[in-house]
């Protein structure tokens, strides 16, 4: 077992978490920070950059002090991020312009329609994999050199830099050396032509996005820089080595690394991603193509992704919406206090609806109530839900990739929930398995940091490090299945196009 540890930034959209790992790919310490979030108006979602580097340096530095670990004792260091989040900073002075931009925001909402109308989806679909919405972060950037005076001009003359929260992360704590980012954020920009691997100069034509703003796309495995350290303790420099998406780290720490194998990652939202190798498979089904990793100098690899926006949000809105329960574990033992649905269900449109339908007039719907309607029944019919829309997205993908899925390796925090997962293999008619390590997107962090380094030799050792926890079989047999799963379908149907009129 080699000495050292590798760390971890997991950077997400509610707070940042710095983990430790050992070459057995077990954690040795861990700590984790919540940040402001801003909504200046409805539908909009903004961080302050600076925070986000102070509580990241924070959590790192607290990690440490717990696990008693000497910042000297970390190898590498590997980012992983939420995804499409705008941020922009002065070259010069590392000083951010405005607040970032979150990936929920839906502010371009009108530029989106505006491109759709022209009749550009083809051509965005066409070379980035992606469909035209406000998620992705095209659209911000150009709104903020849009809304801002004198950006744009000083865009365009090199001042200002454009990054993902991995390019920020990067550039600061390479003390302003690097501006870079990894394909698999480069791929989430609705900029980047995941085919020939370039930065698209037709679509930052039609966005009028500088290129002279854009990071440098590198692997997302190979040593990136070091960190300064003025910046990082004081410590020699520790390399960079390892940077991917959220989504697509998770799927790198699951191990999932034959084509057709999938994660679920349950989080605010959830994220379905599968390994299609070195196919970047056009989707006829609203699924989404994206670079999952490029490893060193070999062929990138891609996967389809299912981006659902709402699931343990929900829960968090049967917490704090509706105040019917105080505990998120708690929707456990009230969905095991009836026996079934009984017909209740929940379609949690509660900003619209992402993958497969995108329709983002569709609203929350709670439909089957009777006199006999209990708190048990509505905790079931939400933790449904996020069953529902995974099968969803995933008989999409099966339908893309013409690869019939065999399992689904789930993790998040709702993995630990054994009535979601139980119902989660019914509902698909395959194995659900969880892992011992649930924080799957942090060690596939580590992992891409540890492979550039030599910590770790090979995808097969890694993949032979990923360890069972759980594995659900189906218990119900077709018929029921269907049953169910036709009348859900009869609730999305009902919630959609709510708010278009
Ligand atoms: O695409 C958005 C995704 O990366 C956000 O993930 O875990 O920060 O909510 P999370």
């Amino acid at each position: 077992m080699k000495d050292g540890v590798i760390l971890s930034i997991d950077q997400g959209t509610t707070g940042s978490t710095a983990l430790l790992f050992d070459h057995a790919g077990q954690i040795r310490a861990r700590a984790y920070s919540e940040f402001s979030q801003h909504y200046p108006k409805p539908g909009w979602v903004e961080h302050d950059a600076e925070e986000i580097i102070l509580v990241t340096m924070k959590v790192i530095a607290e990690a440490l002090r717990t696990g008693g670990i000497l910042a000297n004792d970390i190898q590498a260091i590997g980012i992983t991020n939420q995804r499409e989040t705008v941020v922009l900073w002065e070259r010069a002075s590392g000083k951010p312009i405005g607040r970032a931009i979150v990936w929920q925001d839906r502010r371009t909402a009108d530029t989106c329609a505006e491109l759709k109308a022209e009749g550009h989806t083809e051509l965005f679909q066409r070379k980035t994999g992606l469909v035209i919405d406000p998620y992705f972060s095209a659209t911000k950037v150009k709104w903020m050199l849009d809304n801002t005076p004198g950006l744009r001009k000083r865009a365009e003359r090199g001042e200002i830099c454009f990054g993902t929260i991995d390019s920020w992360l990067v550039f600061r704590l390479t003390g302003g050396k690097r501006h870079l980012t990894d394909y698999s954020n480069a791929s989430r920009t609705l900029l980047y032509n995941i085919r020939e691997l370039c930065w698209d100069q037709e679509l930052l034509a039609l966005l009028e996005i500088p290129a002279k703003m854009l990071p440098e796309v590198r692997p997302s495995s190979e040593v990136h820089g070091e960190t300064d350290p003025q910046m990082f303790f004081g410590t020699r420099g520790i390399p960079l080595a390892g940077i991917a998406g959220d989504q697509q780290a998770a799927l790198f720490g699951q191990a999932c690394y034959q084509r057709g194998m999938a994660k679920n990652t349950y989080g605010t939202g959830s994220f379905v991603l599968m390994n299609t190798g070195t196919d970047a498979v056009v989707s006829q089904e609203q699924l989404l193509t994206t670079i999952a990793w490029g490893l060193g100098d070999q062929p990138v690899e891609y996967a389809l992704e299912g981006a659902i926006f709402v699931t343990g949000a929900a829960v968090q809105w049967l917490r704090d919406g509706l105040g019917m329960i105080e505990h998120a574990s708690e929707t456990r033992e009230l969905a095991r206090s009836v026996p079934e649905n009984e017909d209740v269900y929940f379609v949690p449109a509660l900003a619209g609806l992402g993958a497969p339908h995108w329709d983002p007039y569709a609203r929350g719907l709670l439909i089957g109530l009777t006199r006999g309607t209990s708190r048990g029944h509505v905790a079931r019919a939400v933790l449904e839900s996020m069953a529902y829309q995974t099968r969803d997205v995933i008989e999409a993908m099966e339908r893309d990739s013409g690869i019939t899925l065999k399992e689904l390796r789930c993790d998040g925090g709702a993995s630990v929930n054994s009535v979601l997962m139980q119902f989660q293999s019914d509902i698909l008619g395959v194995k659900v398995e969880v892992p011992s390590i649930i924080e799957t997107t942090a060690l596939g962090a580590a992992y891409l940091a540890g492979l550039a380094v030599g910590f770790w030799e090979s995808r097969d050792e890694i993949a032979n490090q990923w360890d069972l926890d759980v594995r659900y079989h189906p218990r119900i047999d077709e018929a029921k299945r269907e049953k169910l799963f036709k009348r859900w379908h009869r609730a999305v149907e009902l919630a959609k196009g709510w708010a278009k009129d």
